[in-house]
């Protein structure tokens, strides 16, 4: 059976990620899909599902709170990874020295973590290119400090990214 790693990604950053997991899935011998959320009818049929979402303004995107909140049921009886991609800098931690993985985490993971009991959940930075960014994104962008929140670069940890799948991996082939 397959492994469905959905993604709900506005600009990529995101979908480079799920289509990473699933390649370093493969490579470790199982069957697995990255796919848009938007476009998965029901995740019945597949063995796993690793579920990822870009943050914005706090949460995760919407077709990917839906697709969860349609399919609680079903999820709740496999094994559910779940990721988000946010954070973006070098910096590990904030201006307050947060851990800015850890203050990055969406609110679904607290909202599905009793539903799911995900085997993991994962925050991993993210990327971000201005000129590719919609008018609200760009003035969101333009608020006091907008630059220093939102820098512009690709900030994706490979290794963390594909250290978190070989455990994946690992718990599957169990
Ligand atoms: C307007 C805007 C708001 C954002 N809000 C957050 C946020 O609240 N938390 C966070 O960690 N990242 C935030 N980000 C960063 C994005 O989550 C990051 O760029 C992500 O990797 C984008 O993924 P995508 O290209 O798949 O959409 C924001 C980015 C923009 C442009």
């Amino acid at each position: 059976m397959t492994v469905l790693v959905g993604f709900s990604s506005k600009y990529g950053a995101t979908e480079g990620i799920a289509e990473r997991i699933a390649r370093k899935l493969r490579e470790a011998g199982r069957d697995a899909l990255a796919r848009p959320l938007a476009s998965v009818d029901s995740p019945a049929d597949f063995e796993a599902c690793v579920l990822g979402s870009a943050v914005y303004m706090g949460a995760w995107r919407k077709d990917a709170t839906r697709f969860v909140r349609a399919h609680l049921a079903v999820l709740a009886d496999k094994p559910v990874w779940l990721f988000s991609s946010g954070p973006l800098g070098f910096d590990k931690l904030d201006a307050q020295g947060r851990d800015k993985l850890k203050e990055s985490e969406p609110k679904q993971f607290d909202e599905f973590d009793e539903a799911l009991s995900p085997r993991g959940r994962q925050v991993f930075f993210g990327a971000l290119d201005p000129s590719v960014l919609g008018r609200r994104d760009r003035l969101v962008r333009r608020i006091p400090s907008g630059h220093e929140l939102l820098p512009e670069g690709d900030f994706r940890n490979w290794a963390a990214i594909d250290a978190w799948a070989a455990g994946i991996a690992e718990e599957l082939a169990d």
